[in-house]
This record gives C-alpha cells, structure tokens and sequence, in this order.
C-alpha cells in the first residue's frame, strides 16, 4: 500500500485527547485502545499536543497503541511547540527540529514511521528545514518524513529539495478543495487528510454531505462511518486523520476501513462534494 502506511483505513489523531478540556491520560488510552482494537491504520501526534507540565503528553498516548499492536505506525510532527497554557510557537530551525525528532524518539522508544514539519505555513524558510528533515531520515532517527500545512506552490518547491513520503493537510469534507490531495496523488505521496469531519467545532456533518446523511438515515447507518468508508474509497492514497474523544465515536469510525462501498453510497458522496465545488 506504502511505505509508511501499510494498511488503508483511518488514523486516530490524539489532539484533543491531550488538549481538550475534561480529558485524562487514562480515558486517552482507552480511546486509543479502542481505535487499534478496531483496526486503525496509524496514531498521529505532535510535540504541540502537549501539557503545561508534560511535553511529550500526545507522543506517551500514541505509544500505549503499541502495547496492542507493536507494528501500528506512529506519526509525529516537529518545528511546533507549546510555551504556556494557551500559548505555541513555530520554529522551523535545525536545532529545533532535531532536538524536537531525538526526543520523539526518544518517547517512542524508537523512530517515529513518519516525522512531518508541523508548520510548514509558518516557519521562515520550509525548504532548509525540509533539508534537515531528510538529514534525520538519512541517519536514521526518523523513517520517513513531509510536510504539513503545505500548498500546492510549497509542495511543488519542496520535490526540488528531497522526497517527500507524505503530507498532512486539512481536508473537511464538503469544506476543503482538494487540489494538494490531487498533487500528491500524481507525486506518489501518501496525504493525510486531518479533520475530515471539520473539527470539534465544525456545523453537523449532514449539512455538508446532506446525500449520504440522507443514505444513512435510510440505512439506519452512521453518517461519519459511511462518510470516512466513501472517502477512502473515493480518494486512492489518502488516510483521514479523525479526532474523536468518545469510545463510542473512535469505534463508530474506525468501523470505516470494513464498510461495504456500494455504488449508491460512491454516488451520494460524489454529488455532495460536486455541489461544494469538489469534482472526483
Ligand atoms: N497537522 C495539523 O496541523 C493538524 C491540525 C488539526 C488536527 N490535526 C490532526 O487531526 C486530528 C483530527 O482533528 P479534529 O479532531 O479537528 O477532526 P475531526 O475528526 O474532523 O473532528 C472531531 C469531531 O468529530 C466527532 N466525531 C468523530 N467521529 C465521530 C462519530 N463516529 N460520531 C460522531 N461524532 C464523531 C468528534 O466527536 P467526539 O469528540 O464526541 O468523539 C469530534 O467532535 C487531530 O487529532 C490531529 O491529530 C492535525
């Protein structure tokens, strides 16, 4: 499938399981055991998903996943760091970025599958701080590497530099276009598609992909589990990167990797991102 993702299916981010308000180490873990009980492709972090108190807060939780499965890739990012309670800061140095990859690794008790610059809209020169990324890949501490928040521009710079593995943008459904999932798909880079579902805040799902809520309701089906299975299905080479805080919702979501795609379900979807501007 790649190098980096070996299975299709959805990767369980755990930003709001570090950051959210109400969330303990203990409840993290059972929404992340949960999600590899289910079948999830990965567990994506950062150094940013931290606590005031613990740095390595979301880099701890994503590597309890491997007590289930010790094989489950563990991605993180670098350049992106918490200073206060509500308060982070980018910085795309060499010095930051190693410093940040050695205690990833450190963490995971091995290298991170895959490390990516957090803020690649943010830091001042993205493709010097690309250059050590793929220095960190050649020795070793890190298994692949790529970019997150980047643009088409960005990532058309950045193939000059190095091989990027994989790139992790925003992609809300029936909010986002999707012309860096397409660039990367012609490049051979895995796109991981965080907040498929707009984030915690974002307005109810159904009213941005009212054919397969409609599908859904007719089904007595969830609407984010036939969601996420018609966008992995849909979009060759990409993984959504789903946020959920709920027991209940990680395995409604992660249930996405086994849905039967049917041709009615593939059209329903086809027509809501159609009438968004989003042409499959
Ligand atoms: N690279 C970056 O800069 C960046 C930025 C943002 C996010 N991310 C990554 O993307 C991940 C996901 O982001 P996100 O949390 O904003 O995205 P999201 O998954 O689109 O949104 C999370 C929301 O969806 C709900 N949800 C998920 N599955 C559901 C289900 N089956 N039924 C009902 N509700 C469901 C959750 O509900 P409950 O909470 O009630 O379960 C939560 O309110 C983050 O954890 C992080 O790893 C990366």
């Amino acid at each position: 499938m790649s190098a980096v993702l070996p299975r299709s299916g959805v990767v369980l981010g755990v930003a709001s399981l570090v950051l959210s308000e109400g969330m303990t180490p203990e409840h993290g873990r059972e929404v992340v055991r949960a999600a590899v009980e289910a079948g999830a492709a990965a567990i994506d972090t950062a150094r940013a998903y931290a606590t005031v108190d613990d740095d390595a807060a979301g880099e701890r939780l994503a590597a309890t996943a491997r007590e289930i499965d010790p094989g489950i890739p563990l991605i993180t990012k670098a350049g992106h760091y918490r200073i206060g309670t509500a308060a982070w800061d980018a910085d795309g140095s060499a010095d930051r970025l190693r410093k940040d990859a050695l205690r990833s690794r450190e963490v995971f008790g091995a290298p991170p599958s895959l490390l990516l610059l957090h803020r690649a809209d943010r830091v001042d020169d993205v493709l010097a701080s690309l250059r050590v990324l793929a220095e960190l890949r050649e020795e070793g501490v890190v298994e692949a590497i790529g970019l997150s928040n980047a643009s088409v521009e960005l990532l058309e710079a950045a193939a000059g530099v190095t091989t990027i593995d994989a790139v992790q943008n925003r992609l809300g459904l029936g909010v986002d276009p999707i012309d860096e999932y397409r660039f990367c798909r012609e490049q051979g880079i895995d796109f991981l598609a965080y907040a498929p579902f707009g984030g915690p805040r974002a307005a109810p799902l159904a009213t941005r992909i009212p054919h397969v809520a409609a599908l859904a309701m007719a089904r007595e089906a969830s609407i984010h589990r036939l969601a996420l299975a018609a966008m992995i299905d849909a979009l060759p080479g990409l993984w959504p990167v789903i946020g959920p805080t709920r027991v209940e919702s990680v395995r409604d979501s992660a249930a996405a990797t086994h849905e039967v795609v049917d041709d009615e379900l593939r059209t329903a979807f086809r027509d809501d991102l159609r009438s968004r501007g989003v042409d499959l």
